[in-house]
């Protein structure tokens, strides 16, 4: 065959290739050893050397002529498939696609922590801050822990204010608070002291957006020489300006805990808070506590507090319904 008709050939053929593998089925068509203008450069040598300058050069032309088209549909035939790639298609059956090193890659998946621990590891940072120490205690408590040695009367109506799982062993519970750590601390500790416990908390009540039977506290304890209520209203103040970064403004209203004299609920104010919110229950311990586990009253005086970590994570984050932290539904976890 010819030059020109090599040309014509050729020419009409590249034009309607699509894939990459017809491509290179082309290119041996034309440049691979047994291809035709390979052959077409291997017979120039039989030729006189007149005709042989002449179409040498024509041939030569031609064939980087062809390798440049060759190169301009690879380009075209690999953004085609990057295109459909991208887009979201996968492979065509029968064409390659080929691999480009400078995609973005895969995204794996991974977990993080969940917003009710996020709330938790920076309350024990802010309070570990003060001095506070973390401890935690058992989530099956006896009825001495959780009532008895926090100064509730036997048979006394406060105890129907904390709906309790009862176990069906003999005087074990669900701890409705985490207030028995305090016994439990402080009969194994001198004062004075500073402690947070965070940890589960279980009552028996009906779930709805702001109840849930399973929910978690923070308990705050400090004694010392002096402790004082303005000592209990700095910490919880710095408290609060740390973990909402703002200030906000703390009010005690009096309230009744049976292990507390006096003992208070705490409101805050402020910021995105317009109105007086309820944030946790407090007050000074009281001495039949300190009794319980043999410190001396008229020595050692302090504060405890209970909040809601729900509550506090539901406040920081504007979540309006606590079943959602229990629901382990990922639409809502992954906001965090
Ligand atoms: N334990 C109380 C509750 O669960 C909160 C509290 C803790 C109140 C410590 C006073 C002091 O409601």
């Amino acid at each position: 065959m010819d030059l020109k008709q090599i040309e014509i050939q050729a020419l009409e053929e590249i034009e309607k290739i699509n894939n990459p593998e017809e491509l290179e089925k082309f290119k041996i068509k034309y440049l691979g050893r047994k291809g035709e203008l390979t052959a077409v450069l291997r017979s120039l040598k039989d030729l006189p050397l007149d005709e042989r300058k002449k179409h040498g050069q024509e041939a030569n032309k031609f064939r980087s002529e062809l390798e440049e088209l060759i190169k301009q549909k690879q380009e075209e035939l690999s953004a085609q498939g990057l295109a459909y790639r991208q887009a979201g298609g996968s492979r065509l059956a029968g064409q390659t696609t080929q691999l480009d090193i400078t995609a973005p890659g895969m995204i794996l998946p991974h977990g993080h922590l969940h917003p009710l621990t996020q709330v938790l590891r920076q309350a024990e940072e802010i309070f570990g801050s003060m001095g506070f120490e973390v401890v935690e205690g058992p989530d099956i408590e006896t009825e001495y822990y959780n009532f008895d040695a926090l100064n509730f009367p036997k048979d006394h109506p406060a105890r129907d204010a904390w709906d309790t799982f009862w176990l069906k062993s003999d005087k074990l519970l669900l701890r409705t608070h985490t207030s028995p750590m305090q016994i439990r601390y402080m009969e194994k500790n001198n004062p004075p002291l500073r402690i947070i416990v965070p940890g589960r908390t279980f009552r028996y009540e009906a779930t709805d957006a702001s109840h849930s039977h399973t929910f978690y506290q923070l308990e705050g304890l400090m004694v010392g020489k002096d402790i004082s209520v303005a000592n209990f209203k700095a910490v919880i103040e710095e408290f609060l300006k740390k973990l909402f970064k703002q200030n906000l403004e703390v009010r005690l209203r009096p309230s009744y805990f049976p292990f507390v004299e006096p003992g208070f609920e705490v409101d805050v104010k402020g910021g995105k808070f317009k109105n007086w919110l309820e944030i946790m229950g407090a007050g000074m311990v009281h001495p039949n506590v300190f009794n319980a586990v043999g410190y001396n009253p008229s020595d050692w005086q302090g504060f405890a507090f209970g909040m809601g970590l729900d509550r506090i994570a539901m406040l920081k984050y504007g979540i309006d319904d606590i079943r959602l932290f229990y629901s382990g539904d990922l639409r809502f976890l992954k906001q965090f």
